[in-house]
């Protein structure tokens, strides 16, 4: 499958990025429609992972917390799309602009089923964080950026 990876320009990617965030971590637990949308996405570096018919089927978002800390949030690739390297390429993506801005550490909370993924991708757990919609454990994950 042919796939790249961008930062989302129009409106219609927009929309197609933030829908997707919703659909896949939001939705099956009930939740709003714009309850994925946060105070700081104006702040932030967004990726999409989009075909050449512009079909977005990944998505992950920078988010700078310091001068030398960066975070990965909302990172998800569409059910049918998973294990061919989207996520991986969404966070290398996400990593080399980490570095363009001068962060050397990246942090994250991983849902419990995404610790596996995130270990591939060189992340160490730290410590259990916080659990969402009373089900879903996150796990505090960080990588060096060298
Ligand atoms: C976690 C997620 C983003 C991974 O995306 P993906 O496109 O399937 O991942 P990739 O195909 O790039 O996988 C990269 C590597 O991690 C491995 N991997 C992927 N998901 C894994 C998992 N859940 N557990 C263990 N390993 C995993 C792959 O096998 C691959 O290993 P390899 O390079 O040795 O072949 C995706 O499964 C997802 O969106 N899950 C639901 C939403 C979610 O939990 N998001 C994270 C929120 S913190």
């Amino acid at each position: 499958m042919c796939f790249h990876i961008k930062q989302p320009e129009t409106k219609e990617e927009f929309k197609r990025y933030y829908h997707l965030r919703w659909t896949l971590l939001r939705a099956p637990w009930n939740q709003a429609e714009g309850s994925e949308i946060d105070a700081m996405e104006d702040k932030c570096i967004h990726f999409i992972a989009i075909d050449e018919s512009n079909n977005v089927f990944g998505v992950a978002r920078l988010q700078f917390n310091s001068n030398t800390e960066a975070q990965i949030r909302y990172m998800a690739v569409e059910k049918t799309y998973e294990r061919r390297g989207i996520g991986r390429a969404l966070s290398n993506a996400i990593e080399t602009q980490a570095k363009k801005s001068c962060r050397n550490k990246i942090i994250l909370d991983a849902r419990e089923p995404a610790v596996g993924f995130y270990k591939k991708l060189g992340y160490n757990v730290i410590e259990k964080s916080y659990l969402l919609f009373d089900e879903i454990q996150h796990f505090r994950m960080e990588k060096t950026l060298i």
